[in-house]
């Protein structure tokens, strides 16, 4: 499974980098505003600083919700850096942007997908990612996991190259729990990717390695 962050925060990304298990990066609209990222040059010059980090693909968000402004946009993103994925809503507009988009080689995300039948059409319409947002769901009372599962199970029995990218993850068992569904990557924040590391096994048993060869060593 490929591990992407869902960031827009360069510090936070450098480091997910650094521990040299990074696939990608994830941003939407709202990850940019909360770095106060703003103005389409600004908004532009922080997706190629992005991919200047990492070596995986970037989504970067269209803001059109109309199909001309989505092509526009989404050709101008693209052009910017080869890893950028452009990363489109599952409206009507979007999906045949999505179509477009996939027609003229250029890679796309179909986001904010919280049904089977939007991941269907995002299929259909060629999306490189289609992005379920599990925690979003389970806020609303249902399992955003088992959907992972279902569109999982849906693409493998169709033959679909649409790649699960299982987003709004808040922790680390969401993680784990994508994982026993099989999805192709999940998108998290860097604390639910550090929490992959605790165990307090191993801090006791690090602890007793560490004072027992202190004991022999000095
Ligand atoms: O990747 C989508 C993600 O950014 C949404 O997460 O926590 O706002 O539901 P959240």
């Amino acid at each position: 499974m490929k591990f992407f962050i869902d960031t827009a925060n360069l510090a936070q990304i450098k480091e997910a980098q650094a521990l040299g298990v990074l696939d990608g990066v994830t941003t939407n609209p709202s990850l940019m505003a909360k770095e106060g990222i703003k103005g389409e040059a600004n908004i532009k010059k922080h997706y190629v600083d992005i991919c200047n980090i990492v070596d995986g693909d970037v989504s970067a968000e269209v803001i059109s919700t109309d199909y001309e402004g989505m092509i526009r946009e989404g050709k101008e993103l693209a052009a910017l850096h080869p890893q950028i994925v452009v990363k489109v809503p599952i409206i009507k507009e979007g999906i045949k942007a999505i179509k477009y988009f996939s027609d003229n080689g250029i890679r796309t995300n179909c986001t904010l997908v919280f049904s089977q039948g939007q991941a269907l059409l995002a299929a259909k319409a060629g999306a490189t990612y289609v992005s379920p947002f599990i925690g979003r769901l389970d806020d609303n009372s249902t399992d955003g996991v088992e959907l992972i599962g279902k569109i999982v199970d849906m693409y493998h029995f169709y033959g679909f190259e649409t790649q699960v990218l299982a987003a709004s993850i808040r922790h680390t068992m969401h993680i784990i729990r994508c994982v026993e569904m099989g999805a192709d990557v999940a998108t998290c924040p860097l604390d639910a990717i550090l929490g992959l590391l605790n165990h307090p096994l191993t801090d006791i048993g690090l602890a007793k390695f560490l004072a027992d060869y202190k004991k022999v060593n000095g």
